[in-house]
């Protein structure tokens, strides 16, 4: 597997996806009329933390990550004038640097899809552990109904990759099995969108922690 994290360095320097990133996405929307008031919340993947800044103007205390030093900086500056939002560098193929519990929200879009099998189930366990009783796990991966499964090298079951770029297309049933039984699962949704100006399937999930 090449270096992911020069590769997203690489394109967040280059401002690959600034143009999507203008306003918050449909998805921070719709799952945020969900949240709890004055959540904590947490976004792994931010990317140009569009979605974090909007959960922060509704009052949310929001930590907002991504593993690319590159975009961090970006974030921390255009952004520093936000109330309750802070930017880290984490990078969620390691152990998460929070406490037990800490969380009413984790947020991820497009960004827990680019892990093995092993590594995608310790993320889970680990989104488990910070995130409080009741709390809400929100997050969309690509599917294995996306045009891009199949097309590159294959890593293992369902990644693949293809022009530097690593993807683990998820399933219902693969999102369902890195859920476990701890979570009362509120919506489970496959589905089309437009990501980046490309026509992409999705699997969408809101899960509750029981
Ligand atoms: C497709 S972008 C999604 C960005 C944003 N969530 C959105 O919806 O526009 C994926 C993001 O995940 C980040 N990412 C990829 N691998 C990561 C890792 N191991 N740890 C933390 N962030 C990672 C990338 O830097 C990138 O910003």
């Amino acid at each position: 597997m090449n270096d992911q994290k020069q590769h997203w360095n690489q394109l967040h320097s280059q401002g690959a996806i600034k143009d999507y990133a203008k306003k918050q996405t449909d998805f921070a929307e719709e799952v945020s009329k969900t949240f709890p008031a004055s959540a904590a919340v947490l976004e792994l993947g931010c990317g140009l933390g569009n979605d974090s800044f909007f959960f922060a103007k509704k009052g949310h205390a929001v930590i907002s990550t991504d593993f690319s030093e590159t975009v961090i900086e970006q974030n921390q500056k255009h952004y520093q004038k936000q109330q309750n939002l802070s930017f880290q560098v984490i990078d969620m193929s390691k152990l998460l640097p929070f406490n037990d519990v800490q969380f009413d929200v984790i947020y991820a879009r497009l960004s827990l899809h680019y892990f093995t099998d092993t590594i995608t189930k310790q993320l889970f366990t680990e989104i488990h552990r910070i995130l409080k009783n009741g709390g809400l796990l929100c997050f969309i991966c690509k599917s294995i109904d996306d045009s891009l499964y199949g097309q590159g090298e294959q890593i293992e079951k369902d990644m693949f990759q293809f022009n530097g770029h690593i993807r683990h297309f998820f399933s219902e049933e693969y999102a369902k099995e890195c859920l476990t039984d701890e979570y009362k699962i509120k919506v489970l949704e496959t589905g089309e969108e437009d990501f980046y100006g490309k026509q992409s399937a999705f699997v969408k999930v809101v899960a509750q922690k029981i």
